[in-house]
C-alpha cells in the first residue's frame, strides 16, 4: 500500500492546482485521474476547446464584417470543419501535456483510474488501494439535464457533444441562456446556424447586472441569435431530421414547439460525486447534491476535504484553483483563504461579458446607499477603431466611503479589464484610488478608469 500525505480526486483547475501547491508546500502527493488526460472539464471538454472555437470563429465574423471597412478586401475564408477541430485538439492537447509535465516536475503522482474511498484515510483505485493523511474531493461536475429531456450527445447534445459536432448544423436551439448557451450559440451563429435560445426567466445570463444583461442581448441579436425569454422547456423530442423542443410561455401558459438539427442543452451543471462512496462513508451533503464542508474546506469526516464545483458556490474553474491553493496551503500548516466577495465571471462573446462584486439589483435588496459611473465605450479611441464601441463600464461604490462595491463590463477585452478593479477591491481601493491612477493611452483600460472618475467629479471623455 503506498502512502501519501495527501490524495487529491479529480485532475480539474481544483485539483491539479491542490496537488502542486501542496507539492510546492513539501507534501507528499497523489491525483486520482480517470479520464486519459488531466485537466478536468476545463482543460478537456469545456473552458479550454470553447475558446479556441471562440477565436477561430471571432475571425471569421471579423472578416465578413469588417476586413472591407479596414481596406482589407477580397477575404473570404470558408470554414474547414475537419481543421477546425483539429487546430481545437491541438490547443487541449498543448495543455493538456503542460498539467502533465508540471506533475513530473513538482513530483506529484498520477493514479490513472477511477477513485473510491472505502474508509476513510483510504482511496482505492482498480485494484490497489493507496492511504493519505488528507483525501482532497475534487470531483468537479456535469450537465444537468431536465426531465423530458434524454441527451445523446449527438443530436440532443450538452456542452460537450456542441464542441464536437459532425458539422455546424443549420440550426440550433440552445436550451438556457446562461453562459454555456450563449458562448456555444455564439460559436455556431457566426458559422451560419440560425440559433434560437429558450430561456425561463425574462431576461438572459440570470444574476447578471440587468443593464448589462440588456445590453448584451440586443448585440446579440445583432449578431443573429433569436431569443424566446419567460419559456419553460417541457421535453426534447428526436425526430428523423433532429429534434423537436416544446415550450411554455409562462405569461400566458401557452405552448408552442421549436424544430432545429441539433437542440444543446445548457441548463446548468450539477456536482459530480457519484461512485465515491461517500453515503457509506456517512459524509453530510449540502443542497443539490454538493458536498458539505466548514471554512476550511473539511467534511464531517475527519481527513476528508471538498474543494470546487463539487462544493457550495459558483462553479468557474478559477473559484476551484483558488479554493486548491487555498486547501493545499491549509493542510500544509498555513491559512488558506478564499475571498469570495471578489470571484470574477467572465463570458468569452463578442463582446465579452465581465462582472465582479455586487450588481445594483443586489445592493438594492440589502438596502444599502451606493453611487454608479457609468462609461461608454463609445468614449474610448482605442474601442472605436477596432469597431468595438458598444458597451460600458459600470463601476459601483460606496455613497458614503467611496469603496469599490462592484463592477460591471460588457466590452472588447472585458475578460481582463475586470481584473484591474479586482486588485483594488482586495486592497479595499476607493472608486477615487482608481481615477487617480494613470491609465496609457490609447487602451481599453481607460474606460475603467473615465467609469471611476464618473464616480467622483465626471468622465472627461463623456
Ligand atoms: P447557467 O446556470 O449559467 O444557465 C442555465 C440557464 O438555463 C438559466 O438561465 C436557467 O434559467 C435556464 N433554464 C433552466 N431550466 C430551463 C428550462 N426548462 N427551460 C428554459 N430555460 C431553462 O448554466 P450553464 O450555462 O449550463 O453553465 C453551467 C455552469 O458552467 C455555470 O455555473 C457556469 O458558470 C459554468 N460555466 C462558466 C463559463 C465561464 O466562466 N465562461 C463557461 C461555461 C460554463
Amino acid at each position: 500500500m503506498a502512502e501519501f500525505d495527501t490524495i487529491i480526486i479529480g485532475a480539474g483547475p481544483g485539483g491539479y492546482v491542490a496537488a502542486i501547491r501542496a507539492a510546492q508546500l513539501g507534501q507528499k502527493v497523489a491525483v486520482v485521474e480517470g479520464r486519459e488526460t488531466l485537466g478536468g472539464t476545463c482543460l478537456n471538454v469545456g473552458c479550454i476547446p470553447s475558446k479556441a472555437l471562440l477565436h477561430a470563429t471571432h475571425l471569421l465574423h471579423e472578416t465578413h464584417e469588417n476586413f472591407e471597412k479596414m481596406g482589407l478586401m477580397g477575404a473570404n475564408p470558408t470554414v474547414d470543419w475537419a481543421k477546425m477541430q483539429a487546430y481545437k485538439a491541438d490547443v487541449v492537447q498543448g495543455n493538456t501535456k503542460g498539467i502533465e509535465f508540471l506533475f513530473k516536475k513538482n513530483k506529484v503522482t498520477w493514479l490513472k483510474g477511477w477513485a473510491t474511498i472505502p474508509v476513510p484515510g483510504q482511496v482505492k483505485v482498480g485494484e490497489e488501494t493507496h492511504s493519505a493523511k488528507n483525501i482532497v474531493i475534487a470531483t468537479g461536475s456535469e450537465a444537468s439535464s431536465r426531465p423530458g429531456v434524454e441527451i445523446d450527445e449527438q443530436t440532443v447534445v450538452t456542452s460537450t457533444g456542441a464542441l464536437t459536432l459532425a458539422k455546424p448544423p443549420k440550426s440550433m436551439v440552445v436550451i438556457g441562456a446562461g453562459v454555456i448557451g450563449l458562448e456555444m450559440g455564439s460559436v455556431y451563429a457566426r458559422l451560419g446556424t440560425q440559433v434560437t435560445v429558450v430561456e425561463y426567466l425574462d431576461a438572459i445570463t440570470p444574476g447578471m447586472d440587468a443593464e448589462v444583461a440588456k445590453t448584451f442581448q440586443r448585440i446579440l441579436t445583432k449578431q443573429g441569435l433569436k431569443f424566446v425569454l419567460g419559456a419553460a422547456v417541457q421535453s426534447v423530442k428526436k425526430t428523423k431530421t433532429g429534434a423537436t423542443v416544446s415550450y411554455k410561455l409562462k405569461k400566458n401558459d401557452s405552448e408552442a414547439t421549436l424544430d432545429a438539427d441539433i437542440v444543446l442543452v445548457a441548463t446548468g451543471r450539477k456536482p459530480y460525486t457519484q461512485g465515491l462512496g461517500l453515503e457509506a462513508l456517512g459524509v453530510e451533503m449540502g443542497p443539490r447534491g454538493t458536498v458539505k464542508t466548514d471554512a476550511h474546506f473539511a467534511t464531517n469526516i475527519p481527513g476528508l476535504y471538498a474543494i470546487g464545483d463539487a462544493i457550495a458556490g459558483p462553479m468557474l474553474a478559477h473559484k476551484a484553483e483558488d479554493e486548491g491553493m487555498a486547501v493545499a496551503e491549509i493542510l500544509s500548516g498555513k491559512h488558506g483563504h478564499v475571498n469570495y466577495g471578489v470571484i470574477p465571471g467572465v463570458i468569452y462573446t463578442t463582446p465579452e461579458v465581465a462582472s465582479v462584486g455586487k450588481t445594483e439589483e443586489q445592493l438594492k435588496e440589502e438596502g444599502r446607499a451606493y453611487k454608479v459611473g457609468k462609461f461608454p465605450f463609445m468614449g474610448n479611441a482605442r474601442a472605436k477603431a477596432v469597431f468595438q464601441a458598444e458597451g460600458f463600464v459600470k463601476l459601483i461604490a460606496d455613497k458614503e466611503t467611496d469603496r469599490i462595491l462592484g463592477c460591471h463590463i460588457i466590452g472588447p477585452a472585458a475578460g481582463d479589464l475586470i481584473h484591474e478593479v479586482c486588485v483594488a477591491m482586495e486592497f479595499g481601493a476607493s472608486a477615487q484610488d482608481l481615477a487617480l491612477t494613470c491609465h496609457a493611452h490609447p487602451t481599453y483600460s481607460e474606460a475603467v478608469r473615465e467609469a471611476a472618475l464618473a464616480c467622483g467629479d465626471g468622465a472627461i471623455h463623456a
